[in-house]
């Protein structure tokens, strides 16, 4: 049912990003506060030069992230572990045990940014996926097959036909986050399936469809991985987001480039969707006439699928004059520019 009276203040439960990638150095620094100012943790992405591949490696990392953190502001990086074909079961089951790892993250070797280490035969895994099905550690996976053969637009469909079904049924009780869904297909197969499957929809493929990123000239920085499809798949992820189903929750898979990366002859796939995401989600969950569910995509879902508790504290969306955002950040790495929805945000988050 849609919300009757127009809503003007909405407050929920402070959210959690379940897929973000935060860089290093000096672009960490840059980009953490947008993230840490509206998000009480985030799922880290694992995909740094070189990968974050150890329990030791991923502790490093988390206290370069706690280091870049501005002294006013807390935050929870939720640490992952980047899936090689020579990880080792046992030192993945006793990082999560230590709570150094929350989840494994499996890209298809080639499939994205810094995706080179990533796992090409899938049954060198099974030993880790089989560990993780034991103890009920999620793996997030990024899901496009990398086949050169195989269209661009097609790679999330056969990604679930060809590996993810038959990993599924190998290993049925391992807890599979499918990120950054963009089709029609993964929201079906996700509506089907009872069990240990889940789904995060970023907010960019909420809001811009294919034609937004290639008719009437190229947009780079409306390119990310997977790429954006049709309207129909952008619609039937608005549904899925809206919907209140459990199994779909935020990742913003917010992937700062700089812009000299990412406009050049082959630029870099990611859209920085931190510092406008929330505003952007209001517009659409209130497109929908779904305000009232924003929360459990935002702060409950997401929690609930990894065994977490959701936040206590809370935050106020308020609806208002437009909201201003800057264009692009200056980070010590260079300019980023954020994610342009293509329509003003009305949506402030309370300070
Ligand atoms: O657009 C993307 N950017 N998709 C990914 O899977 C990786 C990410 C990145 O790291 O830049
Ligand atoms: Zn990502």
């Amino acid at each position: 049912m849609s919300d009757k009276t127009p809503i003007t203040r909405l407050t929920i439960r402070r959210p959690d990003d379940w897929h973000l990638h935060l860089r290093d150095g000096d672009m960490l620094q840059g980009v953490l506060p947008y993230t840490a100012a509206h998000f009480a943790r985030a799922i880290i992405m694992p995909n740094l030069v070189p990968p974050v591949v150890t329990a030791q490696q991923a502790t490093d990392y988390r206290s370069r992230i706690m280091a870049a953190l501005p002294d006013r502001m807390s935050f929870t990086p939720l640490m992952t572990l980047y899936l090689t074909e020579d990880t080792d079961p046992e030192d993945v089951a006793q990082a999560h045990a230590a709570g150094i790892a929350t989840a494994v993250k499996l890209y298809p070797a080639g499939a994205t940014t810094n995706s080179a280490s990533g796992v090409r035969d899938f049954e060198k895994v099974r030993p880790v996926l089989e560990k993780m099905a034991e103890i009920g550690m999620p793996l997030c996976v990024h899901g496009e097959v990398t086949d050169s053969q195989i269209d661009i637009f097609d790679r999330e469909a056969v990604f679930i036909d060809r590996v993810l079904k038959p990993i599924r049924k190998k290993v049925p009780d391992l807890r599979v986050i499918m990120e950054h869904v963009t089709t029609q297909d993964a929201v079906d197969y996700v509506r089907d399936t009872p069990k240990n499957l889940a789904a995060t929809i970023t907010t960019h493929h909420l809001i811009i469809n294919r034609n937004n990123l290639l008719a009437g000239g190229i947009r780079p920085h409306y390119y990310c991985l997977p790429v954006a499809k049709r309207e129909r798949h952008r619609i039937a992820l608005v549904q899925a987001a809206v919907s209140g189903d459990p199994r779909f929750f935020l990742g913003t898979d917010s992937a700062p480039h700089t812009d000299p990366a990412k406009l050049q002859p082959c630029g870099c796939a990611g859209c920085f969707t931190a510092p406008n995401t929330l505003s952007c989600l209001a517009e659409v969950f209130e497109a929908a006439g779904k305000l009232k569910a924003l929360e459990a995509f935002t702060s409950l879902n997401g929690p609930a699928y990894y065994r977490l508790p959701p936040n206590e504290e809370t935050i106020s969306l308020v609806k208002g004059d437009p909201v201003t955002y800057p264009e692009r950040i200056d980070t010590g790495a260079g300019p980023v520019t954020v994610f342009d929805p293509g329509f003003s945000l009305h949506w402030h988050v309370e300070a």
